[in-house]
């Protein structure tokens, strides 16, 4: 085993550990609700979200303890937007982290309102968590980055762009600002939550560790996109070729397979230019941008 996959095993162990707590019992009324929850954030998933909070915030040298809460925090937000994304109003999709999507296991109320109640849990997670070490205007200002990223001016408005634009052609910019919004937003605010996890932060570092987010965010939706169509539905956990039998616009579908994978390779050695003269500290964020460009699923 690397002593990135070891790192990555310890960021999921400790991200699951922390959900597992946050999340309301299922025993807990109204039972289903709580289940359905429980059922979508705890499925299979990378959580590459938390892994990238956690090596940023370690960066900065803060401790794991307080990253738990924000690590939560991201990684809710996540799990409420792929139960919508799942949604037969949106992409209409059955299969999510190998099982069934939360509205084919429950019906679509209860789906709607598991990430209804995901989103509040998010917020709430930052606003209470005893572990995160800041002063009260600094853990305000954790709060104020998710909810940008979160909202119509980020993950959500991007997934309305992507709504708005089925059987659209796209150009490449307006392509980038699509999934810059509904997938980077969120990728950008986990490296942000992590380095602002600690008073002082050096503004420097942080303004490089959030443009390489930044490209990272963009490279994960793009090499998306490419698994939608080089992989296999067993492997990814959720049906392949969905893009196309949906007619979404998508890197490959404007600059071809190869096209869209030199775009991805691009914003890899973007990004790991914003690392430059880091020494060890950028060791693991350097691991995760290639772990995005290359993992199968
Ligand atoms: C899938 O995200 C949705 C996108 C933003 C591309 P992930 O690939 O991180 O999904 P999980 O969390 O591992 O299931
Ligand atoms: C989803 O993008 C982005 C979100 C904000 C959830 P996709 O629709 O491409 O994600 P998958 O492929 O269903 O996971
Ligand atoms: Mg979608
Ligand atoms: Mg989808
Ligand atoms: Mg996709």
């Amino acid at each position: 085993m690397t002593v990135f996959s070891e790192r990555l095993q310890v960021y999921q162990k400790s991200v699951e550990s922390a959900l597992n707590c946050w999340l309301p019992k299922s025993s807990d009324q109204p039972e289903r609700l709580h289940e359905a929850m429980r059922y979508s954030v705890l499925g299979n998933g990378k959580r590459i979200r938390p892994v990238i909070l956690y090596a940023t915030g370690e960066a900065f040298g803060i401790d794991l303890t307080s990253l738990d809460g924000p690590a939560c925090a991201v990684e809710i937000i996540h799990a409420y937007s792929l139960i919508h994304d799942d949604l037969p109003a949106m992409d209409d999709d059955e299969l999510r982290r190998g099982r069934p999507t939360c509205h084919k296991a429950y019906d679509e109320a209860t789906a709607i309102l598991a990430g209804d109640a995901l989103q509040a849990l998010s917020f709430h997670i930052l606003a209470h968590d005893p572990n995160i070490k800041v002063s009260a205007q600094q853990r305000l200002s954790m709060i104020k980055t998710l909810a940008i990223a979160s909202g119509s001016k980020g993950m959500a408005g991007g997934q309305a762009i992507d709504l708005a634009s089925v059987g659209i052609s796209l150009s490449i910019a307006e392509l980038e600002n699509m999934h810059v919004h509904k997938t980077g937003a969120l990728i950008r605010a986990s490296a942000e939550l992590g380095a602002l996890s600690v008073d002082n932060v050096d503004q420097n570092l942080l303004s490089r560790i959030s443009q390489y987010a930044k490209c990272i965010g963009l490279a994960f939706q793009i090499k998306d996109d490419i698994l939608d169509i080089e992989s296999d539905t067993e492997t990814l956990g959720k049906p392949q070729g969905s893009d196309i039998a949906m007619n979404k616009p998508t890197y490959p579908n404007l600059l071809g397979l190869e096209g869209a994978k030199k775009a991805a390779d691009s914003l890899y050695n973007q990004a790991l230019e914003c690392l430059d003269g880091l020494d060890e500290k950028g060791n693991m964020l350097k691991a995760i941008a290639d772990y995005i460009v290359n993992r199968n699923n």
